[in-house]
């Protein structure tokens, strides 16, 4: 049995899909289900007594305690977190609370549960971190990628309260000897990602005839890997990578925001040409920037590959034509998160471009 956090969110879910196709081990899925947890994403799991979703926090140490002493997981993976960046710089107090305190809080209930194991359960136990790049900060154009051992200098409120929960969960191994490991991945696209993130946002609107908003100039630089290929380095990490070390994840795949956008622009040309005949990179509005905005981000992820033989499966081609095909197959999903919530943050995120 393990204990996933964020498992409604989109890589969370992604991750405890797979994990049930692939092995019977049971989920104890945690969640708080905010705007971004959604349970519909994991509705084919209806009925699969392997799967228990439990809406909650993790910052409440009482519920958390209850569930590590009921179901004795062999591991925690944490992807909790409030995630969007764009949100983090609106209103960075949520981010705190889950990504620092919600942390320190789930480390706190899980180092107790863990000290108290027998001793072979004790060694045999992981608490998995789920990070991102954007710990490393910015890269200029000729920079090396960033390797677990790069400076960590985060930027916005989102990357800097990421960077706190690092320190934590590395503190946490260093003074008790927490068995943890923490990945450090990069951008995700792929299916039941929410239409506030780059990619789902620019098929959504794309599909709905409304505006293309690229911030800047859009040659912004993002490295990007399919959400299938980041569950899958998760597992492997899981399974044999070292206590206490750090694991970049990534794709090998830097693209500048502005061609990301177009290739969205030509499949769906491809798949649903537009009704009026029109190529959708007309759609395409360049507004304000990002306040803070990190130029560049590279992961190497050859520690990875070198010491658990982890690569990705998927090429940019062929994951992102399979993602734009996933929303186009799912327009039910695509409406039902746009619920009151999702429109009133579009609504005050791209007032200009109303
Ligand atoms: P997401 O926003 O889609 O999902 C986050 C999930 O966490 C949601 O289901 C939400 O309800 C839940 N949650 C939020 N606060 C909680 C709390 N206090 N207690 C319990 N549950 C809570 O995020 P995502 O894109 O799936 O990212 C998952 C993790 O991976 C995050 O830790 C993020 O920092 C990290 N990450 C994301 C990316 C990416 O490209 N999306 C890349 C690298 C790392
Ligand atoms: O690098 C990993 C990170 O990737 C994760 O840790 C975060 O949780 C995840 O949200 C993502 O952060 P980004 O800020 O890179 O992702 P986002 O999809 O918000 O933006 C990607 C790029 O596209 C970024 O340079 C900003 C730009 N952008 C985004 C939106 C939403 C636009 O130009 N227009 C937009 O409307």
């Amino acid at each position: 049995m393990i204990l996933v956090t964020g498992g409604a969110g989109f890589i969370g879910a992604n991750f405890v899909l797979d994990w049930l196709v692939l092995r019977d081990e049971l989920v104890i899925n945690l969640d708080k289900l905010t705007y971004a947890g959604n349970p519909e994403t994991l509705q084919s799991l209806q009925g699969d007594a392997r799967h228990t979703l439990v809406q909650g926090d993790i910052g409440d140490s009482a519920l958390v305690t209850q569930l590590l002493a009921q179901h004795q997981p062999r591991a925690v993976v944490n992807f909790a977190a409030e995630s969007h960046v764009d949100r983090s710089i609106q209103g960075p107090g949520e981010f705190i609370q889950t990504n620092i305190v919600g942390t320190f809080n789930l480390l706190e209930s899980v180092r107790g549960y863990w000290s108290n194991l027998p001793v072979d359960r004790k060694d045999a136990f992981r608490f998995l971190h789920v990070s991102t790049d954007e710990v490393y900060g910015s890269l200029k154009k000729a920079d090396p990628a960033f390797t677990e051992t790069s400076h960590i200098e985060p930027n916005s409120p989102y990357s800097a309260s990421k960077a706190a929960s690092d320190h934590l969960v590395r503190a946490w191994h260093h003074t008790y000897g927490l068995p943890v490991v923490t990945t450090n991945c990069s951008n995700n696209y792929g299916p039941y990602h929410f239409p506030e993130k780059l990619i789902p946002l620019m098929i959504v609107n794309a599909l709905g005839g409304k505006p293309l908003p690229v911030y800047g100039d859009g040659q912004q630089i993002r490295d990007w890997l399919y959400v299938k290929d980041h569950c899958s380095a998760i597992r492997r990490v899981l399974e044999a990578g070292r206590v206490g070390e750090v694991y970049n994840v990534g794709g090998w795949n830097e693209k500048a925001n502005l061609e990301i956008v177009h290739t969205v622009c030509a499949l769906l040309d491809e798949l649903r040409p537009s009704a009026d005949g029109n190529p959708y990179k007309n759609q395409i509005t360049y507004v304000t920037d990002r306040p803070g905005h990190d130029r560049r981000y590279a992961i190497d992820a050859s520690k990875l590959e070198r010491e658990l033989g982890w690569k990705p499966a998927e090429t940019f081609e062929s994951g992102i034509r399979k993602t734009v095909q996933w929303y186009l197959d799912n327009p039910d999903w695509v409406a039902n998160v746009q619920s009151g919530v999702y429109r009133e943050w579009v609504e005050k995120q791209y007032s200009e471009i109303k």
